[in-house]
């Protein structure tokens, strides 16, 4: 496959994050075009965020596996492994199956600090008919860094993979 993918997207203003947003969901159906692999594509997704989407430091999955989460594809430091459902921003995602959108995870009751220059975090549930498949877990460094339209983007971009993938 050869494929580019822009280096990063501009989201200084709200009309260039929309569009920014638009043309990653059009690089997702292009990176996991013909792969319905899910580690393949939770790794290329991963790496396709992180890649393009500026001011993150994690970028990756959480599998459920029962009543808890474990580490899956990411791309970011070395992370924490395992995550209760009763624990963390990630655990209240897989809890609640609903995006959470946290501006300041220092204010965030029960937040899992893996790496301390976290400072904000978006979390969305891949949910395939009923069951929950997995979390996307992104972190910032930069308080506030995810808005409504980040979650929607992002959301968008979940549906892609979630649709385009043969989970295990
Ligand atoms: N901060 C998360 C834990 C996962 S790391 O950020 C990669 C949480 O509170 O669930």
């Amino acid at each position: 496959m050869s494929f580019e993918v822009a280096d990063t997207l501009d989201m200084s203003t709200p009309d260039a994050k929309r569009a920014s947003y638009d043309l990653l969901v059009a690089q997702v159906h292009a990176v996991l075009e013909g792969e319905r692999d899910w580690l393949a594509n939770l790794a290329q997704f991963s790496a396709l965020v992180y890649q393009s989407v500026p001011r993150l430091n994690w970028a990756g999955f959480y599998m459920a596996r029962g009543e808890e989460l474990v580490v899956g594809p990411f791309q970011g430091k070395v992370a924490c492994v395992r995550i209760p459902f009763t624990r963390g921003v990630c655990g209240a995602c897989a809890r609640t199956r609903e995006i959470q959108r946290v501006e300041d995870v220092h204010a965030f009751p029960g937040h899992i600090a893996c790496d301390s220059a976290s400072a904000a975090e978006l979390v969305l549930p891949v949910v395939v008919g009923e069951r929950l498949v997995a979390v996307f877990d992104l972190d910032s460094p930069a308080r506030g860094r995810f808005d409504a339209e980040d979650a929607r983007g992002f959301a968008a971009a979940v549906a892609v993979l979630a649709a385009g993938t043969d989970w295990a």
